[in-house]
């Protein structure tokens, strides 16, 4: 049993009267509903409002329950254990008499051995009945619940000898890891897809469910797949927020967890803009080898995809089902930016909804590590920062001489230059208040100059660029001199000024 199955074994037990679940996979809750009513010795009965009032399993339609109200009436007027399954029954939850009459069951049935299941894929409870209606968010399938959909597949094309089968242990698993985070349903048409394209089914269909995976979660506008190129190597400078992610490399893994470690939360990287912050996230899902999930939190707040609500429960969701993953949050002082103000006009909807989101980073159990990003440190809400969301917050400040050498040397070497030819000391020297990207850039214009005029690239093009630039930390000293003031107190730095420092863990708590 799945985590969310075995909550509702208990609930159920324990006699609660309405039991809400939010869950797009009707067919697989309901057999699941199944199993559970027979090892409870329950009666299972389904309501829809196309058949009415049946037993599980039967066909037909029974006129006279399909009637909302009616079917709440059969169901109070039935003695003995049962579970009565309600599907899509949300619409009429904003009828008075339904609402009431749930509210008369709910302190009916808690004498009885019956319940009432309402499942549905939109979560709306009306306020009337928050307090007796449990909501259970029914989770994706696991890796168990894959492995057995895939062995039911393989079984079935191993029986038909039309389809080459190369499908050892550790491929089986790699398949099943691609379709986490599909619903039953769209894991198997994944399946059957990839084994259609080629008559086969072995290694290859990894790369395919995984990229059929990666549109369907695309589909939902919050979360998407990000691939990317870059290592640790890409990094210049921050060696402390690098030596602590090195550490942490292995911490996904099964040893670890044997070992007895806790598996890392998450991290905020806060600090001056183009200094790496974005570009670390990247970096660490190649680092530590595990799938990189961007989330648009802005994107849950628009109203342009469903409620905030919905749609905040979803990314969870599909983010947990999927993990051990990372969760990069770019940025998300400007998607929260509206929360604290908008607590006093929508009925503090968003606020809600991002306090969901900081209670999961606080106790979520599940290994996503969550890596959020933030430029602009005034328009972060002090709940983000208080102890216990992530494991470290971590301060990005510009690059210093060193470290502005080491971007030098990373940027000429990404641009097929020999670093060895560059004077990089005097380069570093002439780029102070250089942000990261701006050595980048200046790299850049220089390689055009140097194009235009059909040579290679010297030291003193780049060196030209430089003088050219006015770096934003020098056009708004002011800003980053706040900044660094607020990180004192409140972050590790990124950069070691003393070795250890992190480990230390200098840091106020509020
Ligand atoms: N520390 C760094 N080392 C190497 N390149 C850097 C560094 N910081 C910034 N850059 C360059 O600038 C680009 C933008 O940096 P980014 O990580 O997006 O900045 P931000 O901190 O605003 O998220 C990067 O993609 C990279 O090319
Ligand atoms: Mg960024």
């Amino acid at each position: 049993m799945e985590k969310s199955e075995r909550e509702i074994d208990i609930l159920i037990r324990a006699r609660y009267p309405i039991i809400f679940v939010a869950t797009y996979e009707e067919e697989r809750f309901s057999s699941f509903l199944d199993r559970l009513s027979k090892q409870q010795n329950k009666r299972l009965l389904v309501w829809s409002i196309t058949s009415g009032m049946q037993k599980y399993g039967e066909t037909g339609v029974d006129e006279s329950t399909r009637d909302p109200l009616a079917a709440l009436n059969c169901a109070e007027k039935e003695t003995g254990p049962a579970i009565f399954l309600f599907k899509d029954f949300h619409p009429y939850l904003s009828d008075p008499s339904v609402v009431r009459k749930l509210r008369d069951l709910s302190s009916n049935l808690k004498s009885t051995y019956e319940t009432l299941v309402l499942v549905s894929p939109v979560l709306t409870v009306p306020p009337e009945l928050e307090k007796d209606v449990a909501i259970v968010d029914y989770q994706l399938p696991d890796r168990e619940a894959i492995g057995k959909l895939l062995d039911t597949i393989i079984k079935a094309v191993s029986s038909r000898g039309t389809i080459k089968l190369d499908a050892p242990a550790e491929v089986k698993e790699k398949l099943v890891d691609a379709a986490l985070g599909l619903t039953f349903n769209e894991a198997e048409n994944a399946f059957a897809r990839a084994i259609i394209t080629d008559n086969a089914l072995g290694p290859k269909d990894v790369d395919r469910v995984l990229s059929e995976k990666k549109q369907i979660i695309r589909k939902s506008g919050i979360l998407d797949y990000f691939h990317t190129e870059e290592d640790i190597g890409s990094v210049g400078g921050l060696d402390n927020l690098k030596a602590w992610l090195e550490k942490r490399a292995l911490a996904f893994t099964r040893k670890a967890k044997d070992f007895g470690l806790p598996e890392p939360k998450g991290i905020l990287l806060a600090g001056v803009q183009g200094c790496g912050k974005s570009l670390t996230a990247k970096a660490v899902s190649n680092l530590w080898q595990i799938p990189l999930l961007r989330f648009d939190v802005g994107r849950v707040f628009s109203g342009v995809v469903g409620s905030s609500e919905e749609n905040m429960r979803k990314a969870i969701k599909t983010a947990e089902s999927i993990a051990p993953v990372i969760l990069w949050v770019d940025e998300i002082e400007k998607s929260l930016s509206g929360v604290q103000s908008s607590s006093f006009s929508d009925a503090g909807t968003s606020a809600r909804v991002f306090g969901t989101f900081i209670t999961w980073l606080q106790e979520k159990t599940a290994p996503v590590f969550v890596i959020a990003t933030a430029n602009n440190i005034d328009l972060l809400p002090p709940e983000l920062l208080r102890k216990g969301r992530f494991d470290e917050i971590f301060f990005i400040d510009l690059p210093n001489q060193n470290e502005r050498i080491e971007i030098f040397r990373i940027h000429l070497m990404k641009r097929k230059r020999k670093p060895e030819n560059f004077d990089l000391e005097a380069l570093a020297s002439a780029s102070g208040n250089f942000s990261g990207a701006e050595i980048e850039q200046a790299v850049i214009s220089a390689l055009f100059d140097a194009f235009v005029d059909n040579r290679d690239l010297l030291t003193g093009d780049v060196e030209k660029s430089i003088r050219a630039t006015v770096p934003l930390a020098t056009t708004m000293s002011d800003k980053v001199r706040n900044l660094r003031q607020w990180a004192e107190t409140r972050t590790v730095p990124a950069t070691a000024r003393r070795i250890g420092i992190a480990e230390q863990g200098r840091k106020l708590e509020f």
